[in-house]
Formats: structure tokens, sequence, C-alpha cells
């Protein structure tokens, strides 16, 4: 191939466009066709993609980091002793939304496959989350071997893909199957695993209710509900894992603040809405997982009330509706609620509500039961969209079920923004 026709070409080509603004680690191991990789990694860079290399010591030896670092405008990473301080590896990890291993030696598809973790590639990979695409590139025999045939197909079956190897000139004047994919196919590969619904929301600014709201009726008491803010606080975790950037409005719960997430802490629904307001204009989408009080005492007793004085009468008045209100400027944010219902199904008023409250998605969920609802680690569940993809009522952990929110939201987005994060990080 032509490097200079390859490389315009397809930045042209509009099966790049998801790589644009991704984070891609780009993993090359020892063999000839690393010299490739070095035209990989301009045609990712060309894409709009964030490339991070990382070598083993063997690569070095067939082309320089030098060239890389200058390909990506990124230093080329090699140790795994190099940063300790930040935990090198995990930081790698879990900075990439695709990672690629080209070319990928036989040695470390049996390392990958064996869960190996002996130099900065690997243990990078064994942390990682993300999509895998993997070029082998070796010679014929190698590549045949019962051996290196269980560790493509174990890795294969674990979710990596594997692109290539063709057919054609190898190393040593050899001839035959083993010769790495073309960075084209490479790429290609990389475009589609990006597109897969919910492989990520990178740059998508989300804002997550969690948790009841506390309503005070004096000084020292308060009308709540048993929201332990478990639901809201998984969506939050797993949106920004996914690269969103999340801001995570919390009602009063005892959970640990979930990392990479913004976390604002509110008692009262007012409170609540008023930070969701706020930064309505600024999001992409709002996730109300919170467990709102519909109702406030319609005034706070000052100081602490007198069992003497005898019971108070309280009267209530209503709360803002804070995702009501959100529906009805919608203006092309994505909008997901929840329904918390005490029935054993709870998905007529589930779509009840997504159509009152003009929502894209809605998680009916049973409250009440054993094993369900407030408090809980699993909920039954069912999930019902705007467009109709709906997912019946079935049990789910909350982690289940927030990757199955989070894999819609990213599709819902993609839609409703062309692709395009509406704010850059
Ligand atoms: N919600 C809200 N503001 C409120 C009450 C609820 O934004 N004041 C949100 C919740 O966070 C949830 C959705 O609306 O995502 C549905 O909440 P739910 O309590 O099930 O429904 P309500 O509309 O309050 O109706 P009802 O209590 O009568 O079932």
């Amino acid at each position: 191939m032509s490097g200079q026709d390859s490389a315009g070409s397809l930045a042209r080509d509009d099966s790049s466009r998801p790589l644009r603004g991704r984070r891609v680690l780009l993993g090359v191991t020892g063999g000839i066709a690393a010299y490739k990789s070095a035209f990989l990694a301009r045609l990712l860079v060309e894409a709009g993609a964030t490339v991070q290399v990382v070598m083993t010591p063997a690569a070095t030896r067939f082309v320089g980091p030098d060239t890389f670092a200058a390909l990506t405008r990124n230093p080329v990473q090699t140790d795994v002793f190099e940063r300790t301080d930040t935990v090198l590896h995990v930081r790698l990890a879990h900075g990439a939304d695709v990672a690629i291993v080209a070319p990928a030696t036989a040695n470390v598809l049996a390392k990958l496959a064996l869960g190996l973790a002996d130099d900065l590639l690997t243990s990078t990979l064994l942390e990682a989350t993300c999509p895998l695409i993997l070029a082998p590139a070796m010679h014929t025999g190698m590549w045949a071997h019962p051996a290196t045939r269980a560790n493509a197909e174990t890795l294969a079956a674990r979710g990596a893909v594997i692109v290539g190897p063709g057919e054609g000139a190898l190393a040593a004047g050899d001839e035959g199957v083993g010769r790495m994919a073309e960075p084209e196919q490479i790429l290609a590969a990389v475009a589609s695993a990006l597109t897969r619904p919910g492989t990520g929301l990178t740059g998508r600014r989300l804002v997550v209710t969690a948790g009841p709201t506390q309503e005070p009726i004096d000084a020292v008491r308060y009308l709540g509900n048993r929201s332990s803010g478990k639901m809201g606080y998984a969506v939050g975790e797993e949106a920004a894992r996914r690269g969103a950037l999340v801001t995570l409005i919390s009602g009063p719960v005892s959970l640990p603040e979930p990392s990479g997430v913004e976390v604002v802490r509110v008692e009262t629904a007012e409170e609540m809405a008023q930070e969701v307001f706020g930064r309505y204009d600024a999001v992409d989408a709002v996730v109300m997982a919170a467990a709102v009080a519909d109702w406030r005492p319609s005034r706070t007793a000052e100081g602490k009330l007198k069992k003497d004085a005898g019971p108070p009468e309280l009267t209530l008045e209503p709360t803002t509706d804070i995702l009501s209100t959100l529906g009805k400027r919608k203006e092309h944010k994505v909008l997901v609620g929840f329904a918390a219902e005490a029935v054993a199904d709870p998905s007529a008023e589930g779509r009840r509500k997504l159509a009152e409250k003009n929502l894209d998605l809605i998680v009916a969920n049973e409250v009440g039961a054993p094993e369900t609802g407030f408090g809980t680690d699993t909920d039954r569940a069912a999930i019902f969209s705007a467009t109709g993809q709906d997912v019946p009522i079935r049990r789910w952990t909350k982690a289940e079920l927030a990757l199955a929110i989070c894999d819609r939201l990213a599709v819902l987005l993609d839609a409703s923004t062309g692709g395009e994060a509406a704010h850059q990080p």
C-alpha cells in the first residue's frame, strides 16, 4: 500500500467517523509487521482519535518508539515501572475506549488467552474492559499450530475481534497465511467496534440523580422514603467508566462516591430541582433515578416540635415534578426516568409515565416485594422506550440494569446528536 494515499482516502471516508474524539490504545508487539502499525497509527490520528501506543520491548527492535511518538504526538509507553506513582497500566486501561494489538504475535495471543501480565501491554489489557481488536501476524506454521488456534478461539469467544491474518509475503522471503491485515482493514474493525451500541459515552455530559429526598417537618424530622441510591450510583459509575462526564446529584445516602464522578449532595426535592435545572443547558442527557418526594410539608416548624404539644397537623403541598418540567422543555436532550410501582407488573404505569413525561426511556420497577426495589441489589424491572424497543419485565442486578441503561443511552445519544458529543470535554 502507499501510506500517503491510503491515509488521505481514509481520512475522508465516513467509516472513520466513529473514531473522532475516541481514545485508542495501540499495542505493538515484536514482529516485522510493526512497521505497518506506524501507518495504522497515522490513520487513527487522521480519523480524529487520540492514540496511546504501548510497545513491548521486542517491538522496539523493529520500529523505534520515536516514530510512533511523532505520529501520535503522544509519548510511547514501554515500561510497566515507568510511572509507579500513577499505576500506569491501570491508568492506560481505564483511559481507552478501544484497544488494538497490531501486530499480535503468537506469543501475545497465548499470554492474553491465559491472562498473563508480565509486561506493560499484557498488564494493561488484563485490566481493560473496552473492546479489543487483534491483528495477528506470524509465520504460517505458528498460526496453524493447534495451540495458537485454541488461543485465538478463546480470545474470540471472550469478545475480541480478530482481523486477519491474510495471505502473502511473510518475513525472510516466505509466503503464506500469517501476514498482518492491512491498516485500513484494522481501522474499519476499530470503527465498527466503536459503533456497536453501548460501547461508549465518551464526552457525553450526563446528570444522574440518585437516592431519596428528605422534606423537613421541623429541625430534626423529615418526610422521606426508603431509596438507597444504589441504582443511580450504579448508572453514574457505569456511564463514567464509558467516558461520560457525570454529575451525580444525590439525596442523603450512605454509599461511597463512584470514582470519576462529580457528586453534588442535596436534601430536598427543591434543592435537587434547582441543581438539575441549572445544568440542563449543558447536558446531553438526564437520568432521574432519584426517588423524589412527591409532597413536602407546606411549612417547616422552627426548632424541634415538642411531644407535649400533641401530634402536629401536617399539611402537604406538591413538590416540583423535575422530570415532567424537563419533558416540557426537552430540546433534543435524552430523558430517562424510573417508575417505581408497588404492583406485580409495573409495565402499564411505566408506559403511561413514559408518554406523559415526554421521556425517551423509562425503567419500570417493582417495589415492596422481597429482593426487589429500594435497598436491594436486584430489581424486577421492564424497560420501555419511546421508539418501541422494549425489554419485558425480568429480574436484574442493579449493575446489569445500569449496563442496559447505558447501552440504550449510547444509542439514543448517537441518534439525537448524529454521533457527536454535544459538548466537547
Ligand atoms: N420524579 C421527578 N420529580 C418528582 C417526582 C418524580 O422528577 N417530584 C421522577 C422520578 O425521579 C422518576 C419519575 O419521575 O424518574 C417517576 O417517579 P414516580 O414517583 O414513579 O412517579 P410519579 O410521577 O411521582 O407518580 P406516582 O408517584 O403517582 O406513581
